[in-house]
């Protein structure tokens, strides 16, 4: 639950305002983001890594409200598309301290990255390399690239979220001399300026040995660029990943002693083989806004199933949070509204979308004189909630809120019927 969370007379509070008033003043289902949590994240994350470089990965979730906090924090941005880029710029985020990513970038992309002057492009493929080296020369630009790597390691998380073993399409393969080849071709650019190596393994990872690793060998490619051309490459990205707490008993890494034990195998590294310390970044997303983000639903319809379980049905579903149905993702809920001391029952917390698989929480407890009008509320849903939601079945997105000291407002409105059928001839 998001760090000012409090029980207020049985009713949750989120920031210091009651659930009951939200959903009053906003409608339901709601986004609620802790203000005050995600932005003492981004500092936990400034204090931890100081002297290295914190980019938030913005596709966690990404609204002109994230930016302006993100730019007062001090933290840097990491795009990867066009859209991303232009929430971003649009009220004005230093595009130096923008990173834009993509296995796919299309040329309109680099082209507006290039025109935007952002800080670094990190470069997927050799069609890549080739493309941004021309694009770069037609606008007269000479952009700061580095390059995705795929390290081999073997990230133990779910298969549509780890990145770094060689049969999945990002990077350019360590392990199959891809990368080593695209350093010797972006070398031979006058147009690319080569300024470091970049590897992110997967998401929602626990055990930070596979960082560990990841930044022992980006390290050991850095010395043998060195060996082989001469070229000293100032920076390093190991990329975000790092998981959280969604149900009790997850474990979830320390943030600064994931910044130690990185820094000082980078520097172990780097001074046994006689090289200057390269300048780090990470790149969080779902550690800085998923624990400050809850999302409040009010329950529909109680199904008792005899023998099996209870389905409670939500005004919502899989279009406000599908990392469920995909992922198989494992949430905390718990009735928001009011206190109650009625006897548990095995529940099914399900939306309204014609599908079986629309489920938000598999398992869990409610209290059984759960009656419909009541609210319930999901933790931890403040990241790659929001930003992969659908209109699926016509579902309006709903309005993102951010509450702070007792005061709640809307950073991003909740979709209308007009906003459904605009663009439809
Ligand atoms: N850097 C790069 C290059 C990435 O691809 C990602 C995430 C991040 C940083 C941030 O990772 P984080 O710290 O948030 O784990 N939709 C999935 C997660 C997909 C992550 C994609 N890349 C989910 O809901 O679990």
């Amino acid at each position: 639950w998001p760090r000012t969370s409090s029980r207020n007379d049985g009713a949750l509070t989120v920031g210091g305002v009651d659930v009951r008033d939200l959903a009053r003043d906003h409608g339901t289902p709601l986004y609620v983001l802790d203000e005050d949590d995600v932005r003492s994240r981004m500092r936990d994350y400034a204090t931890a890594f100081a002297g290295s470089e914190v980019h938030y990965a913005g596709k966690a979730f990404l609204c002109k409200e994230m930016v302006r906090w993100l730019e007062a924090e001090g933290l840097g941005l990491d795009v990867a598309s066009a859209g991303e880029l232009a929430v971003a710029l649009s009220v004005g985020f230093p595009a130096e301290r923008i990173t834009m990513h993509g296995n796919n970038k299309s040329v309109a992309e680099l082209t507006r990255a290039l025109e935007a002057g952002v800080g670094h492009i990190v470069v997927d493929s050799f069609d890549e390399i080739a493309r941004l080296g021309y694009l770069a020369e037609q606008h007269g630009k000479r952009p700061k690239v580095m390059i995705r790597v795929t390290t081999g390691v073997e990230a133990h998380t779910h298969e549509f979220i780890a990145t770094a073993h060689d049969d999945q399409k990002f990077g350019l393969s360590l392990n199959t001399g891809a990368a080593a080849e695209a350093v010797r071709r972006i070398l031979a650019l006058p147009q690319l300026e080569l300024v470091g190596l970049h590897s992110h393994i997967g998401s929602q990872i626990v055990d930070t040995a596979g960082f560990e690793v990841a930044a022992r060998r980006l390290t050991t490619l850095l010395v043998q660029i060195k060996d082989e051309h001469g070229v000293v490459l100032p920076e390093l990205d190991l990329g975000g990943g790092y998981g959280i707490a969604y149900v009790e008993g997850d474990e979830a890494p320390d943030i600064k002693e994931l910044a130690d034990g990185l820094r000082e195998i980078v520097s172990k590294v780097c001074k046994d083989a006689g090289l200057p310390v390269p300048r780090l970044t990470v790149e969080p997303g779902r550690t800085i806004v998923g624990p400050g983000g809850i999302t409040l639903y009010e329950v529909g319809t109680i199904k008792d199933v005899e023998g099996l379980r209870t389905y409670v049905s939500v005004d919502g579903g899989m279009s406000d949070n599908v990392r469920t149905a995909l992922y198989g993702a494992e949430y905390t809920a718990a009735l928001a509204s009011r206190a109650s001391q009625a006897e548990p029952m095995l529940s099914r917390l399900v939306g309204k979308h014609c599908e079986s698989g629309d489920i938000i929480v598999r398992d869990f407890y409610l209290p059984a004189d759960l009656a419909p009008g009541d609210l319930l509320a999901v933790a931890a849903t403040g990241a790659y909630c929001r930003s992969l939601a659908s209109n699926y079945n016509y579902l309006p997105r709903p309005a993102v809120v951010a509450v702070s000291g007792g005061v709640s407002r809307v950073i991003v409105q909740g979709e209308t019927e007009d906003d459904l059928l605009r663009g439809q001839l």
